[in-house]
């Protein structure tokens, strides 16, 4: 294939993605009804499903399911003296260029040479601190300055002392959090890619200084293992050691996880060692027991995108086969992730005693079991198959004229097409086999 053709492609990708999510209800654009604001995007039905299931995964394995991890939901706004400490007010910068022709501004670090909306010369780099500030309360002075948070760990840092004074923990323990964050973007581009309000969940890990090599190979694996348990294709992540002048203000070492995007391989998680740089610029410290001391435990961070996440599940379960003579588009979801595990259809809408049956015996009890179950009976059940393949569905559930007579339906499995008649009260057990 050439270049050019191969570009097309993966643009062609994108494409059908960023429409699938549309029109499937996944993701619209942020504020579309007045033409948009660039950054910004809101999820429909489906993408809340998707991000509440990727993030309850991400929940289960890094703090429910261990012993030495310890949530934090902390308030999105902070006084302004604790981005001071972190280093964000002084260092938090993109580098930005300006054309002297047109004003229009970009990342000088991905700009060459003359504008590209009107061919002008750029400026002098400046550094674009990449914080959205604002002010608390009625007035707006120096004193009242704040910051949308850029990172969610400060969070965590800000409560190091009420969590080792509620729970004593010893060390190594974790703090962990889910929630949002916001960058002024220079550029946001490339859909949920890169945007200006975005989640994120990280897990700062407390480790003794001696001890940071340790667990930051520990923590390479367990990144490696989620990706792969949330259907994310290996063979397109990469572990990228970052160089010297590139890593953040905090971090004496960083591995990124970059995944191959259509627009590129791109950084989708990381893994960093932050050193004892937050809590000692919060001056904060921890009674060691085991040595009898006072010390500044070192800190592993791993870290993870829910926008990120979410693309690259996506563009990992896209696929597209040929069913019937048509060229049919489906999500390979895993079923732990998928917004819908099971759609149950009459298999005709406007036969009473079908929807009857699949109404109160079949949707009623699975819906009250499993939650992420759909009704669907609009068009014909090709149509619906269709449907349910792009939102992807693992399961369709047909209650046809024999169900009345065999307490039997039909299940057909996206994937394959294939289909299995299934008695009506063996569908659980049969569906949480899958899950
Ligand atoms: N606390 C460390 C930290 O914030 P980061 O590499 O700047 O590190 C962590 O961000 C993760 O957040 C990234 O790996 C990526 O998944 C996600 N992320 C960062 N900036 C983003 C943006 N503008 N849009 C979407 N996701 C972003």
């Amino acid at each position: 294939m050439s270049e050019k053709n191969k570009k097309e492609n993966k643009d062609d990708l994108m494409e059908k993605i960023v429409s699938l999510c549309k029109r499937r209800g996944f993701v619209f654009q942020g504020s579309e009804i007045y033409g948009g604001l660039a950054g910004t995007w809101d999820w429909g039905h489906f993408g809340v499903a998707l991000e509440n299931n990727i993030k309850q995964n991400w929940w289960k394995k890094f703090v429910d399911g261990r012993r030495d991890m310890y949530g934090v939901d902390a308030a999105i706004l902070m006084r302004q003296e604790a981005w001071q400490a972190s280093g964000h007010v002084e260092g938090f910068h993109d580098p930005l260029v300006e054309c002297k022709k047109c004003h229009h501004r970009f990342r000088a670090d991905q700009t060459e040479g003359k504008c590209p909306d009107c061919g002008g010369d750029f400026g002098e780099v400046q550094q674009f601190n990449m914080m959205f500030k604002t002010h608390i309360g009625a007035t707006e002075d120096g004193s009242s300055v704040s910051y949308l948070r850029p990172e969610t760990a400060q969070g965590m840092f800000v409560n190091f002392k009420n969590t080792v004074d509620a729970f004593h923990p010893k060390l190594p323990f974790g703090m962990a959090q889910i929630g949002k964050a916001f960058r002024n973007e220079i550029a946001p581009r490339d859909f949920i890619f890169r945007v200006r309000e975005f989640e994120q969940m990280e897990i700062e890990y407390f480790v003794r200084s001696e001890d940071w090599e340790k667990y930051f190979e520990y923590w390479k694996g367990e990144m490696l293992d989620w990706m792969e348990e949330i259907g994310i294709d290996m063979n397109k992540v990469h572990e990228i050691e970052v160089g010297d002048g590139d890593r953040a203000h905090y971090s004496k070492r960083t591995v990124d996880f970059e995944f191959n995007f259509p627009f590129g391989q791109k950084e989708l998680f990381g893994l960093a060692y932050r050193t004892d740089f937050d809590l000692k610029n919060h001056k904060l410290d921890y009674i060691d027991e085991e040595k009898g001391e006072k010390i500044v435990p070192h800190v592993v961070e791993p870290t993870f995108g829910v926008g990120r996440a979410i693309l690259a599940v996506l563009l990992s379960a896209y696929h597209e086969d040929e069913k019937g003579g048509e060229v049919r588009s489906y999500l390979k979801l895993k079923p732990n992730i998928a917004p819908v595990i099971c759609a149950v259809s009459p298999l005709l809408k406007n036969k009473p005693e079908l929807v009857e049956y699949a109404n109160a015996k079949v949707y009623a009890p699975l819906k009250a079991e499993f939650g992420r179950v759909a009704w669907d009976d609009n068009g014909n059940i090709g149509k619906r198959y269709r449907r349910q393949d792009e939102i992807g569905t693992p399961f369709c559930i047909v209650v046809d004229f024999d169900t009345l007579k065999d307490d039997m339906v039909t299940v057909r499995d996206r994937d394959t097409g294939e289909q299995d008649r299934i008695k009506v009260a063996d569908l659980k057990k049969y569906i949480k086999e899958k899950i």
